[in-house]
């Protein structure tokens, strides 16, 4: 499972609760579109956004469309290149 929080800044500089991004590496099936990864999306309100909500589940093709455009061999995932992580 990968995390990433997020947080929202005004233009007046004052910053707030912004989105949180999952990912859930599901077993080989659960759907080939995004590699069997499943991507889910809480919003500061405490709203959730996954697959497992028929209504909201196309709502998350997106994500993995984007994801999918990496290396095979990065399996969606979209870690920055190792040289411009902090050590
Ligand atoms: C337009 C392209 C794009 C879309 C759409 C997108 N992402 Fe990402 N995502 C990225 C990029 C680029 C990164 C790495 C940079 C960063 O962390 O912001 C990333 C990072 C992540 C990470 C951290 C793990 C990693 O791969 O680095 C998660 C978890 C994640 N995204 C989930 C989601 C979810 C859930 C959605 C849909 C609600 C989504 N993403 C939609 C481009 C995208």
């Amino acid at each position: 499972m990968l995390a990433k929080d997020g947080f929202s800044v005004t233009p007046k500089g004052k910053t707030g609760l912004g989105r949180f991004f999952l990912m859930e590496k599901m077993t080989a099936g659960f759907n080939k579109n995004s590699r069997d990864w499943k991507y889910t999306l809480v919003i500061p309100k405490g709203s959730i956004f996954d697959v497992s909500d028929a209504q909201n589940s196309k709502g998350m093709v997106f994500c993995y469309e984007c994801h999918m455009a990496v290396k095979e061999e990065q399996d969606s995932i979209m870690f920055l290149p190792e040289e411009y992580r902090a050590k």
